[in-house]
């Protein structure tokens, strides 16, 4: 794996800020749904560190259960427009308050996806959280109800956010140069090559 300090644009967001916005959101969730039960939907995978963190500020009874969909592959780094659906969730959504949190909008192709699917499943309500929104790459009209950052159209890393799988474990979110990006194949490459 390469060191992401060779391919680091520059960081969007540092940690104590994303604390400071996560804690944000988590008081005005608690404030909207007060007196409500919710369940909170964690799209994996990239949307585990935001809901794990995000959940910690609920004050507010809630449950929890996850889902997968897919829009980006490996070795892609633009909205594929394919949305697959991984794994679905287990709990059965009818009458239930859902808020689906998630990563990254940015086509709006996958939440777009989502939501349509699970509005057939009859919630009392359904809304959305994100932590980072690329506003301007829109191509699928899709309310979010609440976002933690707005992203300049750059592909970005850290907390929860991967390249290639890797980098999530990062306490910041940063935007990479893609040209000093190296692949796993191009570094496994230059080392059987020494
Ligand atoms: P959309 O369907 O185009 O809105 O893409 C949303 C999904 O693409 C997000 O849930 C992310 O998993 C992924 N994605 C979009 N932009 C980035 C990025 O800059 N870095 C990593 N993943 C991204
Ligand atoms: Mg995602």
């Amino acid at each position: 794996m390469q060191d992401y300090r060779e391919f680091i644009d520059e960081v969007l967001v540092d940690a104590s800020s994303i604390e400071k916005r996560v804690a944000e959101l988590g008081a005005q969730i608690s404030q909207d749904y007060a007196g409500e039960e919710l369940l909170i939907v964690c799209m994996l995978r990239g949307g585990i560190t935001f809901t794990a963190d995000l959940t910690r500020f609920l004050t507010i009874p809630h449950t929890l259960d996850c889902m997968s969909l897919s829009s980006y592959g490996v070795g892609h780094y633009a909205s594929s427009g394919n949305v697959r659906v991984n794994f679905d969730l287990m709990t059965n959504i009818e009458g239930r308050n859902v808020l689906l949190v998630e990563d990254i909008v940015d086509s709006g192709r996958t939440l777009a996806h989502v939501l349509q699917m699970l509005r057939t499943r009859e919630p009392k309500s359904l809304k959305v959280c994100v932590l980072l929104d690329k506003k301007y790459r829109r191509e699928v009209p899709v309310d979010v109800d609440y976002v933690g950052f707005d992203v300049p159209d750059k592909y970005v890393f850290g907390y929860g956010i991967d390249i290639d799988e890797h980098y999530r474990h990062l306490r910041f979110i940063a935007s990479a140069d893609l040209k000093k990006y190296k692949k796993e194949a191009d570094l496994n490459k230059g080392l059987s090559e020494k």
